[in-house]
Parts: C-alpha cells; sequence; structure tokens
C-alpha cells in the first residue's frame, strides 16, 4: 500500500478506472463464494454488516440487499477514490443502508460491539498489521457477531496445466511483488490463530479453489490482472522482458488447447465468532 502522487490513499494494484472495473468483474466471478461465506456466515436481515476494505463496493450493495432497510452496511476503505464511487453509487440507487468513509482497517473508528457482522475478501492480504486489523474487528463485534473472510493460502499454487516454467516464474515474482508492498499475503495460514488470540472462535475453514478452463469468464480473471501487473513487474525488474513475452506466448498456447486448465490460487473462507457473554 502506498500514496499516489496527490496523497490520496492507494493500495498495490490501484485504485483507477481499469481496477474499477477489474474489481467488478471479480465480484462477478467469485459472487458464488461470496454468498456462499455470507449464508455460513448467517448474516442476515437487520444485521449491521462491516463491508472492510470495500474498494468500488460491489460486495457492500448486495450485503445492503441482504441486511434490507433495516440493517446497515459500513463500507470502510482507505482508497478516498474508491469511497468516493461507493458514496455516489449508494445515492444514485437510494441505499440508505450503505454508510461509506475513509478509513485504514488498522485504526478502525468504529464504536466497541457496535456491528453484528465483518467481511473482507481479498483485503487482508494487502494489510500491514494483520493483528491489529483482527484485533480492530474482533473489538468492534458485538457477542454473538460474526467475521467471515476470503483470502489466499498460497498464490504460488496458482497453476497453469498442462504447465510452462515461465508461468510459476511470473507467479513466483507477483507473489514476492505483494509481499515488499507490506502484506504477507497468504494470509489465510495465519487468519485463524489471531482470531483465536483475538477471543474469537474459529468455527470454519473451508478450501476454496477452482479450475478455469479456455473460453470460460473465469478463465479471463488472469489477463484482466496481469494486463496492466506484467508491465509493472517488468518496470521494477522484477521479470525480464523476454519472460514476459514468453507468458503471453505460452497463455496463448494453453487458451488454444481445449484441454488446458487454470487452478486458482487456494483461498480459505473462514468464518468465526465472537463468544456470546455468559
Ligand atoms: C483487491 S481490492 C478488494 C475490494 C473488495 N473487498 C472486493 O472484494 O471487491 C482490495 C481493497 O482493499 C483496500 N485496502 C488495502 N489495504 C487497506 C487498509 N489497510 N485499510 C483499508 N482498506 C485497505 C484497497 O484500497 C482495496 O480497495
Amino acid at each position: 500500500v502506498s500514496d499516489d502522487a496527490n496523497g490520496a490513499s492507494e493500495y498495490a494494484l490501484g485504485t483507477d478506472a481499469d481496477e474499477l472495473h477489474r474489481l467488478g468483474f471479480q465480484h462477478q466471478l467469485w459472487a458464488e463464494q461470496t454468498t456462499g461465506a455470507w449464508a455460513r456466515a448467517g448474516f442476515a436481515p437487520d444485521d449491521v454488516v462491516l463491508d472492510l476494505g470495500c474498494g468500488p463496493g460491489y460486495a457492500s450493495f448486495d450485503l445492503a440487499d441482504l441486511v434490507g432497510p433495516g440493517g446497515q452496511v459500513l463500507a470502510v476503505d482507505r482508497s478516498p477514490r474508491f469511497i468516493e464511487h461507493v458514496t455516489v453509487e449508494a445515492n444514485r440507487r437510494g441505499a440508505d443502508a450503505v454508510k461509506a468513509w475513509v478509513s485504514d482497517a488498522e485504526q478502525l473508528d468504529l464504536r466497541p460491539e457496535s456491528i453484528n457482522g465483518a467481511w473482507a475478501r481479498f483485503v487482508l492480504c494487502f494489510v500491514d498489521s494483520l493483528a491489529t486489523v483482527v484485533d480492530n474487528v474482533a473489538r468492534a463485534l458485538a457477542p454473538g457477531g460474526v467475521f467471515a473472510v476470503l483470502d489466499y493460502v498460497r498464490y504460488e499454487a496458482f497453476t497453469l496445466a498442462p504447465g510452462a516454467a515461465v508461468f510459476d516464474r511470473v507467479i513466483r515474482a507477483a507473489s514476492l511483488s505483494f509481499r515488499s508492498n507490506g502484506g504477507l499475503f497468504d494470509v489465510g495460514q495465519q487468519l485463524p490463530t489471531l482470531m483465536h488470540r483475538s477471543g474469537l472462535v474459529v468455527e470454519d475453514i473451508r478450501p476454496v479453489a477452482r479450475i478455469a478452463r479456455p473460453g470460460s469468464a473465469l478463465w479471463h480473471w488472469l489477463p484482466t490482472f496481469f494486463e496492466p501487473y506484467l508491465p509493472r513487474l517488468v518496470e521494477s525488474g522484477s521479470v525480464d522482458e523476454h519472460d514476459a513475452a514468453e507468458f503471453w506466448a505460452e497463455w496463448d498456447r494453453h487458451s488454444a488447447d481445449p484441454g488446458a486448465f487454470l487452478l486458482t490460487p487456494p483461498m480459505a473462507e473462514i468464518v468465526s465468532r465472537k463468544p456470546d457473554r455468559s
């Protein structure tokens, strides 16, 4: 996470219009896993749910439909540009249940025991101090409240089959670049222990990995990310020009092979609950 030239908070992947659209597409691709996690978390009408690191708010508006007019969605992100987008969109839709504001998850400004639920998808992988963020969420949850997360467990297991060494090299470079931006990235590994230390009971840890085949919508997930990001890896010297060209040549070869597939990086859905007062 860094600050851009205007001093606005920006995370590793940027907050421009392309990233806004990429996140919308990604939201569609992971919709089933997302609504499944919300069902297992028990999010329901009249709940007050935090969408932590909400980005442009794609999940926030779906959550607003779930909690209904009697509930609230607190949409929080460190990017002013994304929060501006959520605010404009909430006004346009008349989504009064969505309250959006700029805040860093590490300095979350919520009253203790003021929320029934919290959701964080593809966010905790970018924070600097995971333990602080988990503590902040645990403090804000009312007894019985649920913190549900979808995030990476092992990014480097992203696999293109039948396989190409250059693909593995680029994935490793990307994974290292995420880490050098501050976070641990594979946060799914640490989260259950940190949740437990913050007084939450980890109720469920579920593996999430998918296969994408050429031509499917999920197959397009990779280029929507690497088309803008690979040039940045080349610019920073973590991938050389030859490997970058070879990466796309391999991608084209695999796209034309009906037997090819992509295994998405293993993630975990984690559902934890603050115990009721005994
Ligand atoms: C990959 S996007 C995911 C957005 C959204 N959760 C979704 O699934 O569509 C990551 C988001 O986390 C936000 N973010 C990163 N670090 C943050 C922090 N420390 N506090 C608050 N938001 C943060 C970024 O600004 C960005 O909007």
